[in-house]
């Protein structure tokens, strides 16, 4: 019998590999969290409240993450004039509002001063350990993790959360174009972008239609000599405001049929903007809705002045030329690759865990099929803030950590991933970018519902999860 049956859950066999280690079910799990970016200060919080042991273990000096510009820890994306493009009352976390003070698209620095009053509020700061990466996360073979940090300390958990972050691992293009090799001007990825300065009088290329790609462009646009936006499909453009609104406070009840609300969401988008090959711009081969929303309330406005030049597809660098597929060539100085972003977890051995072309395969995007006690955090990618979305992630989490949430039955949790992968391969255009999609909405709802069922199976079998008896806080 396994250790999960023995205990009388209906959840999939796998938090320990073995049955030796002695089992302590009534006393919380003892666990561990790597990083303090919104998702791992959203969680700690979330354990915190519960009365469960937790370490949390951040690289950086600081909370916050990708919101520290110039972030010690090198893995921040963020630049000097990076805005939010989700409203502030649809980031902020559900029982701390940001001030009324900050503007409806606040800058990072008003950012990462939110998350830091968020820790200190409900009294974060003294669980999280700063300047202490995780190494390496490897499994006991009772199931437990052992984890070694930077500092050569090796320590072991019950359970882990992962929230280290998935917008630090710069794609470049693959494979690289021809001629990259030999191109006499300067490459860099987004995430090295800083700001403009570097651009003045210069020939700038921007590659892609995703969300660095507008701003990098527009501020492009106001110092250099040209500036080309090139892309390999279309989007719907996304205004900031609409009808006077934030875009992302119109109407959007996840009860409606999705096919409904995508329906007149395009129309709406269609109306307001019109037909992005109107501006010169690749005809986008989708519907609004299926793909990552771009925002830029400015992107149009630089390339209706003619400050922006839109571009299809690199082809082929040739020496100090940008050749694009459409046979046209210009002169660069710099091409800036805007091109994405690598889900990476680089202290788990790959064989164990990891997301080859971005594909993780997680109940809810939580849960790790065959570990139950391996759980991430803030690890999607949104139609809306990832923020209220790790929030309840870490609720649910904790709920599960307590025993008063029982994950469904191995086959029935296998076969909902199978139809959450379907149902996203089917809505969104293939792209390694959409590997990790969902609506906050109707994820939120949805997840009201499962945290539901899985509390009535909970009372129903009474499940508890085990703790290793080792590991127990002296
Ligand atoms: C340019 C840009 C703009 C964005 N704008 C928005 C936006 O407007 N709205 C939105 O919702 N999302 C936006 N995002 C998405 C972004 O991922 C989230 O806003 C948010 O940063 C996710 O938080 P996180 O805690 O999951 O990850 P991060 O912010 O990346 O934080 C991860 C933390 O984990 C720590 N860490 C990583 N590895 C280890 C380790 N091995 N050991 C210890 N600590 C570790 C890091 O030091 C870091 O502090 C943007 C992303 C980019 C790149
Ligand atoms: N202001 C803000 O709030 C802000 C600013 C920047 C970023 N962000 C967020 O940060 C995250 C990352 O955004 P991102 O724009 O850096 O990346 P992204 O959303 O992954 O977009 C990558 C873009 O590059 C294209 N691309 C990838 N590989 C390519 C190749 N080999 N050749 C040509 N084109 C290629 C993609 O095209 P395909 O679609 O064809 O794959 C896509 O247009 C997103 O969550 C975004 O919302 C937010």
């Amino acid at each position: 019998m396994s250790r999960t049956e023995e205990n009388g859950s209906s959840a999939p066999d796998g938090w320990t590999a073995t049955s030796a280690t002695p089992l302590r079910p009534s006393t919380p799990a003892h666990v561990c969290i790597i990083g303090a970016g919104s998702s791992g200060i959203t969680a700690a919080k979330a354990l915190k409240e519960r009365g469960i042991p937790f370490d949390c273990f951040e690289k950086s000096d600081e909370i916050g993450g990708n919101w520290v510009f110039g972030n010690k820890n090198g893995m921040s994306a963020a630049y000097r004039d990076l805005f939010i493009n989700v409203s502030r009352e649809r980031m902020a976390y559900s029982d701390f509002p940001m001030p009324e003070s900050y503007p409806d698209f606040p800058h990072h620095s008003h950012i990462k001063e939110y998350f830091n009053a968020y820790v200190d509020h409900f009294g974060l700061r003294e669980t999280i350990t700063f300047e202490t990466g995780v190494e390496r996360a490897s499994k006991r073979e009772d199931g437990a993790w052992e984890i070694t940090l930077d500092t050569g300390e090796t320590r072991c958990y019950d359970a882990l959360l992962v929230a280290n972050g998935h917008h630090w691992n710069p794609r470049w293009p693959e494979p690289a174009f021809p001629g990259a090799d030999t191109f006499a001007g300067e490459q860099l990825h987004a995430h090295a972008y800083v700001d403009n300065s570097t651009f003045v009088g210069k020939d700038v290329v921007v590659l892609g239609m995703g969300n660095s790609a507008m701003d990098i462009a527009v501020e492009s646009s106001y110092v250099a000599a040209n500036t080309y936006l090139a892309a390999r499909h279309g989007a719907w453009i996304t205004p900031k405001y609409v009808f006077g609104k934030p875009v992302d406070q119109l109407p959007n009840d996840p009860r409606v049929p999705l096919k409904l609300r995508q329906r007149l969401a395009h129309q709406m988008i269609k109306t307001y903007i019109g037909n992005p090959e109107r501006y010169g711009l690749p005809k986008p081969d989708h519907k609004f809705g299926e793909s990552h929303p771009t925002v830029s309330g400015r992107i149009l406005d630089r390339i209706a002045h003619g400050t922006i030049a839109p571009k299809p597809n690199i082809a082929t660098l040739e020496d100090d030329r940008v050749r694009f597929v459409d046979g046209s060539s210009v002169h660069a100085d710099v091409i800036v690759y805007c091109t994405g972003y690598k889900i990476t977890f680089p202290f788990f051995d790959e064989a164990l865990v990891s997301a080859p072309d971005n594909h993780i395969e997680l109940f809810r995007r939580v849960f790790h099929p065959d570990m139950p006690n391996l759980l991430f955090i803030g690890l999607l990618q949104p139609l809306g803030a990832i923020m209220p979305i790790a929030e309840t992630q870490g609720a649910w989490v904790g709920d599960y950590l307590l025993g008063r949430y029982a994950l469904p039955p191995a086959a029935e949790l296998r076969a909902d991933i199978v139809a959450d992968q379907a149902a996203m391969r089917r809505r969104y255009v293939t792209s390694k970018r959409h590997t990790i999609q969902v609506d906050l909405a109707d994820y939120l709802h949805a997840l009201a519902k499962e945290r539901r069922a899985g509390a009535e199976r909970a009372r129903v079998n009474g499940f508890l999860p085990p703790v290793h008896a080792d590991l127990l806080p002296s």
